[in-house]
């Protein structure tokens, strides 16, 4: 079985409701990312990004996972693929995918930033919750901010060293170093193929553009029924 990694953003997870960051309309259209998205925000105002967290996990607990989820989810199975996912959101896990790399973190958990602990997060999250291992207030959403380090970059170099395939879905390829995977893939050797609505403009040996619920699936099923290979 070839090994293929496969890289998702946003755009996944756009048709089932939980929108983008800079398309039309998108979050950073409608939030000031510095704001809710950085420490240095969080550290001005808890509360107003436990608000927007709260919003998003409310947001992704009343979604359900779409077509391209599940036609990656059912891939997943297969030995040799890396699911690798920008996004916070848990649909691929609803979908019945396994070993998802979130390299953004999950809205799903949460995170004390005194002593690390790790537990699943409650619907709304204030900044008077006290952590349930060292009872401090010292809580925060288990995601990664503009700034910090993404989380399992050294399994996902590993993966990337090794590919014999890369597969971009749904990002707009700006932010690093989720943007530079498709050059490390290449420099290996590997073939490149971007699914998005509309492209990135790096440099893909395949570009198919259009909406995930439809590009995703039908290369899924191309790629099971003649092997990796294509
Ligand atoms: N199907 C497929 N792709 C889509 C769809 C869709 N229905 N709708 C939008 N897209 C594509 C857009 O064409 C764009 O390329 O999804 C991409 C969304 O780009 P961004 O909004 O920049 O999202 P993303 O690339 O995931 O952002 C990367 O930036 O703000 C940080 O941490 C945040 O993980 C995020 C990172």
């Amino acid at each position: 079985m070839e090994r293929v990694v496969i890289l998702s953003g946003a755009g996944l997870s756009a048709e089932q409701g939980l929108g983008t960051f800079r398309d039309k309309d998108g979050l950073w259209t409608r939030y000031d990312l510095e704001e809710v998205a950085t420490p240095q925000g969080f550290a001005r105002n808890p509360a107003l990004v436990h608000g927007f967290y709260n919003a998003r996990r409310a947001n992704m607990r009343g979604a359900v996972p779409g077509d391209a989820h599940r036609a990656l989810a059912r891939l997943s199975t297969h030995g040799g693929v890396t699911l690798v996912t920008q996004n916070v959101d848990d649909l691929l896990e609803r979908a019945g995918a396994r070993n998802v790399i979130h390299m953004h973190g999950e809205l799903s958990q949460a995170l004390c930033h005194a002593c690390g602990h790790r537990w699943q997060a409650p619907d709304e999250m204030s900044p008077e919750d006290l952590c349930p291992a060292c009872a401090k207030p010292a809580t925060r959403p288990d995601v990664v901010w503009f700034g910090e380090i993404p989380y399992h970059m050294d399994r996902i170099e590993d993966a990337l060293a090794a590919a014999d395939l890369f597969v971009s879905i749904g990002t707009s390829g700006t932010v690093y170093p989720a943007a530079g995977f498709v050059d490390m893939a290449r420099h290996v050797g590997a073939r490149t193929v971007e699914l998005t609505l509309e492209p990135s403009g790096a440099i893909f040996d395949d570009v198919r553009p259009g909406p995930a619920s439809e590009t995703v699936p039908a290369w899924v099923e191309e790629v099971l029924s003649h092997g990796l290979g294509k």
